[in-house]
């Protein structure tokens, strides 16, 4: 019996349109956190580490989540100066990968992003120091507390909270087929290229 191939899945002339379209529909389907991303970094020994973090942006050429810069995250994408991420939505039984170089957002998109979130949430961003030992969860309330009172209104982001933006040169599609006879589109290219070569691959 022959697997079939659903061909305008992976339509489109360059990678970002089907990525965008793949998130429109995970968004009706899934039940929590369609732009929930499996964020891979290394150490500076090559160790991997992998964590989720939310998608927030996407842009024509890249793109954007927000954390705390002084993260083990943040400290292994900005010295490695790469990394990687996936998504995997249960649901629709499909999978992006993408593989990229990281830049440093803090300029207005992460002043508009933080500005739009929940004041709690805010402060919170202020109180936490992320990645660090915290010795009793009272310390992180107390912290988050201060902040609270401190910022009556108006909570100005922290330098050391914000974006960081992921230039992919690799994005991977891949689409579950009936006997793991899976559907699997490679697109790439050099950093700072905008050509985009694409190959099927072997699943
Ligand atoms: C669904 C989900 C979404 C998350 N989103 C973020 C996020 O957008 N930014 C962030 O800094 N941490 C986020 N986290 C927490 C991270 O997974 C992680 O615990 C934290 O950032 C510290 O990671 P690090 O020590 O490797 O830097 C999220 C966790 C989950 C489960």
């Amino acid at each position: 019996m022959e697997s079939k191939f659903d061909e305008k899945l992976f339509a489109g002339r360059e990678p970002f349109t089907i990525f965008r379209r793949w998130l429109e529909e995970a968004r009706k389907e899934e039940l929590n956190d369609p732009d929930a991303i499996a964020l891979a970094t290394v150490d500076e020994e090559g160790m991997p580490n992998v964590r989720m973090v939310l998608l927030r942006i996407i842009e024509d050429d890249g793109f954007i989540f927000f954390t705390n810069y002084g993260s083990r995250k943040a400290k292994e994408a900005f010295s490695s100066k790469k990394a990687a991420f996936n998504l995997h939505w249960k649901t629709l039984r499909r999978q992006i990968r993408v593989r990229g170089h990281v830049e440093k957002e803090d300029g207005l998109i992460a002043d508009k992003y933080f500005s739009e979130r929940h004041a709690g949430s805010q402060t919170a961003a202020w109180a936490s120091k992320q990645s660090e030992t915290l010795a009793d969860r009272k310390e992180l309330i107390e912290r988050w507390s201060d902040y609270q009172k401190k910022f009556k209104e108006n909570v100005m982001r922290p330098k050391f909270w914000g974006g960081i933006r992921i230039k992919p040169i690799q994005i991977e599609f891949w689409a579950d087929g009936q006997y793991r006879l899976h559907d699997r589109f490679v697109w790439e290219r050099k950093l700072g290229e905008n050509v985009w070569n694409v190959r099927r691959l072997y699943p």
